[in-house]
């Protein structure tokens, strides 16, 4: 299978919601089985920090993150949680923790730019956003940390790794994965130019590719 529509993956969810308390053992692979396989670590929190959430407690923000800033490709889909899995350990964190960044967190630990360009662009996040005194492009630290306390509260934690693919990725780099009939190898293409040209990273280290080998096995994208 070559496409998995977000309507798709957003009834899954509504299905593993709806009916989570009675799952059974034939149901078709739901949102949290794919965002298990991807992040095979965010299970359970036992033994983390409060920044932990479950792959079980996400799914429906991160569904939610993918219609509200329009991601509709399983390819897309796929590259942005494993972007997500990679930033967060596996949704383990919320902030930096190394160098410990002042403002840098969310999912996808963003940059304090990032934070405070997001936070601008969503009304729900405008009456917090006017409480916190003296924010700017470049404020103090305590400022700073103020913004991503605001952006990595449920549900906008998760919300962040959509918003950021939809307003700093290129027309071309998503072009790239929405292609009609891409082979795998135009597919990976496009992850490590995602990668590297918007994200800002290299795809080697962390478990990146890892993930991404995860996120196309669950959505039928490999050959
Ligand atoms: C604001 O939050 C509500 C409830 O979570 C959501 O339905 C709506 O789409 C959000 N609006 C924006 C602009 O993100």
């Amino acid at each position: 299978m070559k496409f998995f529509s977000s309507t798709l993956f957003a009834t899954i969810c509504a299905v593993i919601l709806a009916a989570s308390q009675t799952v059974h053992a034939d149901d078709p692979p739901q949102a949290v089985d794919i965002i298990l396989a991807i992040m095979p670590d965010s299970a359970t929190c036992n033994g983390k920090t409060a920044e932990c959430t479950t792959a079980a407690d996400a799914a429906p923000y991160l569904i939610q993150g993918f219609q509200i800033y329009q991601v509709s490709h399983a390819a897309e889909i796929g590259a942005i949680l494993a972007t997500v899995g990679t930033e967060s350990v596996d949704l383990a964190f919320r902030t930096n923790q190394s160098p410990g960044r002042p403002g840098q967190g969310s999912s996808n630990m963003q940059l304090y730019e990032n934070n405070l360009e997001f936070a601008r662009s969503n009304k729900n996040l405008t009456e917090g956003l006017n409480r916190i005194e003296g924010v700017s492009e470049n404020p103090t630290d305590d400022i700073k940390n103020a913004v991503r306390e605001l952006v990595i509260a449920d549900p906008f934690n998760f919300w962040t790794g959509p918003w950021f693919y939809s307003t700093h990725c290129t027309d071309a780099q998503k072009a790239a994965f929405t292609k009609k009939g891409a082979t795998e190898q135009e597919l990976d293409d496009a992850f490590s130019d995602y990668s590297l040209s918007c994200v800002g990273v290299e795809t080697t280290a962390d478990g990146r590719m890892e993930r991404w080998t995860e996120a196309k096995k669950a959505f039928g994208l490999s050959e």
